[in-house]
């Protein structure tokens, strides 16, 4: 069954034993103080690693301000790396392959986890909705601080410095977080961005900072081993965009003429699955959309079945599938897929904070028997 997506494929240089990718999930399980990495991780990534399967983590912070949860995990200690360190070499044991993701949230975010600074953004525009405290209670977003000019260089260089820490913990690549309405995509987006300097306006203003991002990133890690996650008419955190079309095909032309790795994209569909059950309708394929204009590697993401993922993979619309939800709550997801196995259901309930619940305690097939 889904045997389209039991074949090799590549990421740059590397070679990847089959096409289901574990999408990057939060589940804000961070030791704390310092959100860092800890045992229960550990075991998490390792339950789901699999010999030639790419996973790409859950967002992390590139900084304390790029925080937007709590006990979410970050990249800017030497705790943190040394925490993430145990998970990338639990992987590396079960021969995986795993990517960081880099995270910043942006408006996004409250003061209660900022020292009490208010969330930074491109312009003074709260975002819809209610935001988590430091304490995991939920409070309405708070307006933002437009970042200055001279700020903009520094965040692109926090990238920098956190996708450096991820080659130290031994990351075999990184992610670049552009999508879901956190800081990069308020950038993109005109809803969130009223900037009059060089990063606002124009879409090449508006697209500088994440260009700026990937350049520097492709500098730590060899383009090869970059990619980044994009979605393309999406309306997660409060995010729109008057012209995602035009806006999109610039930006993914010229993240091409960097030659990263691979572009991710969201479906449309399943923008804010992370917050509901969402299956939108009359909305754009976006790796239909956008495959002709990329000419490395595509993994897409949103609503995907076995079967529909197989489907996509046999049509040439994508080159591998990226999975949230049923990773969560299948451990052994490639196996289960390949075997044509049913899947465990997972539970809302237990996504975001908590123990081992929820996390490492869902069975592999071996267990049910
Ligand atoms: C997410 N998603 C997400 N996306 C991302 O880029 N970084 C992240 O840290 C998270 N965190 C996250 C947590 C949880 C609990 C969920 C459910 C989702 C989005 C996720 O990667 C994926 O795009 C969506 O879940 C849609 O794919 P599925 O679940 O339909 O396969």
């Amino acid at each position: 069954m889904a045997q389209a997506l039991f074949s090799p494929f590549k990421i740059g240089k590397l070679t990847l034993a089959h096409r289901i990718v574990m999408a990057p999930l939060t589940r804000m399980r961070a030791a704390q103080p310092g959100n860092i990495p800890q045992s229960i991780n550990v075991d998490y990534y390792r339950q789901r690693a699999s010999k030639g399967g790419l996973i790409i983590t859950e967002g992390s912070q590139i900084s304390p301000m790029a925080q937007g949860m709590p006990a979410t995990p970050g990249i800017h200690s030497s705790a943190q790396i040394e925490g993430w360190k145990a998970v990338v070499d639990a992987v590396h044991e079960k021969e995986g392959i795993i990517f960081l993701q880099l995270w910043h949230v942006g408006r996004i975010s409250h003061s209660s986890m900022l020292s009490g600074n208010l969330p930074i953004a491109p312009s003074s525009i709260v975002a819809p909705g209610k935001a988590f405290t430091a304490t995991f209670e939920r409070m309405p977003f708070e307006t933002p601080r437009a970042l200055e000019t001279e700020e903009i260089p520094a965040i692109v260089e926090e990238y920098a410095l956190a996708a450096k820490n991820a080659k130290q913990a031994g990351f075999d690549g990184v992610e670049i977080h552009a999508a879901n309405g956190y800081l990069l995509e308020q950038f993109l987006h005109s809803s969130s961005n009223q900037r009059t300097d060089q990063y606002g306006g124009s879409i090449e203003n508006r697209c500088r900072i994440v260009l700026d991002i990937a350049a520097v990133v492709c500098e730590v890690f060899g383009a090869d081993r970059v990619g980044i996650r994009l979605s393309p008419y999406g309306i997660a955190n409060g995010s729109s965009e008057e012209d995602p079309m035009t806006l999109y095909d610039y930006l993914i032309k010229q993240l091409a003429a960097l030659n990263l790795a691979y572009l991710h994209l969201i479906e449309p569909r399943a923008s804010g699955a992370g917050q509901e059950e969402v299956n939108h309708q009359n909305v754009p394929l976006s790796s239909e959309l956008f495959r002709a204009i990329w000419p490395n590697t595509l993994i897409a993401a949103g609503n995907y079945k076995p079967d529909t993922a197989s489907a996509a993979v046999e049509a040439k619309q994508v080159d591998a599938v990226a999975f949230g939800r049923l990773f969560i709550a299948n451990p052994d997801l490639p196996k289960r897929v390949e075997k044509g196995a049913p899947l465990n259901a997972y539970n809302r309930a237990t996504f975001y904070g908590g123990g081992t619940e929820g996390y490492t305690d869902y069975p592999t097939l071996e267990q049910v028997k």
